[in-house]
């Protein structure tokens, strides 16, 4: 790809989306990569390479985050807190590192002239029409498209809308950028990117409640049941991060393409209810480890209240229409759900299969 070596600044290197762009980068082009996170475990494996400048550190406080974005020809800003079970327990951490904290890299990349490539999210859709005024589902209305659906959101009290309604102002923020100093920005609004390395598994390598992939995984792996959130009736589209790569490296290779426009970055054709994603990640994992002793897992129902605590509300159903992305980006995401699951499962397996048993066996 590119014969210029461009350089790459990456917030948040360090996450799911950051570590596997990171590796596409190093491993595809002769560019170089700047980047930031708090926690370098999962890049761990190309802290050596000479055209990766990694440094450790919180953005906010970290003097690399100005000279970084200086040095750059594009700023691919990542970092945030972006799990549901944070949304509604520490808010205003959430409304800072979705609002406040990335404002100032959008300031900063207006003042410089830098091209932002900025992750928002496909909450900021929130709830479907159809959901909103309470008849079902209709492709006509409630397919999102990134210039004109209307973003529907909960009252206040439902703090798990805080999260979205950070990212949207953020994202009207970088609008109004570019609207009145000409900022060069894409707004790249994933739907449930899933893949190897994503979030953590409970008591392993990390704490908490992380997003439903890692749930569903931590319940195979420790043989305890999976839990359907309010009967696991809502829809996700879920997109395999090697696609999802594939179209932001279309974005950081040709900007003019994508130039102060927001991509729906999913894959309609992978929709499944939470409830169908449960069964057939426990019939993959039977697949995967036939040798596993510990019988079929069992599916058990908990209310949104006693998983997630007070003011959680759900988004009922979100569709993208890539039909931008095809056309400017001649982007279209390959790979069906079944394969996308059954790769990563097998990730998750390799890397803490044998770290449980051993714990289990203590
Ligand atoms: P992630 O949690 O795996 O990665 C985020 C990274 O940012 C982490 O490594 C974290 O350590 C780092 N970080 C956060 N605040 C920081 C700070 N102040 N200083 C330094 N590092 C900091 O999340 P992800 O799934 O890779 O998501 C990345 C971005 O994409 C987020 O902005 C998220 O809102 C957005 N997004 C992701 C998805 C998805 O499907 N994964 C969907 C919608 C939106
Ligand atoms: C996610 C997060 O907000 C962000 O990472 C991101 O911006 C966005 O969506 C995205 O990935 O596109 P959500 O899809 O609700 O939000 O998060 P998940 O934790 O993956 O939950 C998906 C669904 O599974 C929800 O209905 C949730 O209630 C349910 N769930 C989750 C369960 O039924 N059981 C579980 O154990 C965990």
């Amino acid at each position: 790809m590119g014969m210029s070596q461009l350089k790459i600044c990456v917030l948040g290197c360090g996450g799911f989306i950051g570590s596997h762009l990171v590796e596409r980068i190093l491993s595809t082009t002769n560019w170089l990569v700047l980047g930031i996170d708090r926690d370098g475990s999962k890049i761990a494996a190309h802290r050596n390479n000479s055209r990766f400048s990694f440094v450790k550190g919180d953005i906010d406080s970290c003097k690399d985050a100005g000279e970084f974005i200086e040095k750059s020809d594009v700023v691919v800003s990542l970092a945030a807190l972006c799990n549901p079970s944070l949304y509604n327990t520490i808010p205003l951490e959430v409304i800072q590192s979705n609002f406040v904290r990335p404002l100032s890299i959008v300031e900063k990349c207006s003042q410089l002239k830098k091209h932002l490539v900025h992750f928002s999210t496909c909450e900021v859709y929130g709830t479907t029409v159809s959901a909103s005024m309470h008849r079902p589902f209709d492709p006509k209305t409630d397919v999102f498209i990134e210039d004109k659906t209307p973003f529907i959101l909960g009252p206040i009290h439902a703090q798990r809308w805080s999260y979205a309604c950070a990212k949207q102002l953020l994202e009207r923020a970088i609008f109004a950028h570019g609207f009145e100093h000409g900022l060069a920005y894409t707004i790249i609004r994933p739907f449930n990117f899933i893949g190897p390395r994503m979030d953590f598994i409970p008591g392993v390598d990390g704490e908490g409640v992380p997003r439903v992939l890692a749930c569903f995984m931590e319940a195979l792996l420790f043989g305890t049941s999976l839990k359907l959130v309010d009967g696991g009736n809502n829809f996700r589209c879920f997109t395999y991060i090697d696609d999802a790569i594939d179209a932001l490296m279309i974005v950081l290779s040709y900007p003019q393409k994508a130039n102060n426009q927001i991509f729906n970055i999913g894959n309609p054709d992978n929709e499944i209810t939470i409830q169908g994603l449960a069964k057939l990640m426990t019939r993959l994992y039977g697949e995967l480890r036939p040798d596993f002793a510990g019988g079929p897992a069992l599916i058990e129902n908990v209310t949104a209240k006693e998983f997630y605590g007070k003011g959680y509300e759900d988004s009922d159903r979100r569709v993208p229409d890539i039909t931008k992305a095809k056309t400017l980006l001649h982007w279209t995401p390959k790979t069906l759900l079944a394969d996308a699951l059954k790769t990563t499962m097998a990730f998750y397996i390799k890397e803490y299969g044998n770290l449980i048993l051993k714990q289990e066996a203590i």
